[in-house]
């Protein structure tokens, strides 16, 4: 796999033991649920690493002293719905007063194409630190068509945090975006023939809310 240097591979083991969690198809939905949010704010944790912050005065017991502190409203998350929504609550976490905005896209079943169903970003989003995040970067169509459509609403310092990342959908999404900054928990084989990443985790958006069928 060709190296990209905006794309980072969080080679952990705490993340890679928390996403096996998430690969056997017996973790229940509610365990499911709070490992993305866990891994989540790990890979949040890494990816915020670069924020702006302000010089921020504070009285400690002790004396008066200025603190770098992170500007909330400075900072956008972005989750492409459903399944990014499992992650909001992990980055959150780490910045409750950030905004969040929503981008709603499915895969069409047949073609794999995303389609566009909701939007809705806050005012200002041209200003911000904007981090879209989706647990599964497959064929790199939701990821691109977001960030296509974040672009279009003015978004200009933009990132991508993904759980599991096809080597099909990092390729695509670099010969997209070669300068945004990608996040990726694990690396995995490749695209199946209905284009679930293998080994993979199934469909996210299904055992985050429990709507699967097998
Ligand atoms: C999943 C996933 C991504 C997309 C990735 O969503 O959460 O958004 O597929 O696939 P791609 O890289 O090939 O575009 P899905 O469309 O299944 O919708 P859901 O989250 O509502 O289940
Ligand atoms: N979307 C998912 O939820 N899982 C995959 O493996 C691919 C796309």
């Amino acid at each position: 796999m060709k190296e990209y240097a905006n794309v980072t591979y969080l080679n952990h083991p705490v993340l890679t033991h928390k996403i096996a969690i998430l690969r056997d198809k017996n973790t229940p939905t509610s365990e499911f649920r709070t490992v993305v949010k866990e891994i989540a704010m790990m890979e949040g944790y890494e990816a915020l690493k670069h924020v702006a912050t302000k010089s921020v005065e504070i009285e400690t017991p002790i004396e008066k002293t200025v603190q770098p502190m992170i500007v909330g409203k400075k900072l956008c998350f972005v989750p492409i719905l459903r399944a990014g929504l499992g992650m909001v609550d992990g980055f959150t976490a780490l910045v409750p007063t950030a905004r969040v905005g929503h981008i709603g896209l499915y895969r069409d079943e047949v073609t794999h194409e995303p389609h566009e169903y909701y939007c809705k970003l806050p005012e200002g989003i041209e200003d911000m630190d904007v981090f879209v995040v989706d647990p599964m970067l497959a064929t790199g169509g939701s990821a691109v068509d977001a960030i296509k459509m974040l672009k279009q609403h003015g978004a200009k310092k933009l990132h991508f945090v993904c759980i599991i990342a096809a080597p099909e959908g990092v390729e695509v999404f670099e010969k997209e975006f070669p300068d945004i900054p990608l996040i990726v928990g694990a690396l995995d084989r490749q695209l199946n023939e209905n284009a679930y990443i293998c080994p993979g985790l199934g469909d996210a958006g299904d055992r985050i809310f429990g709507t699967y069928r097998y």
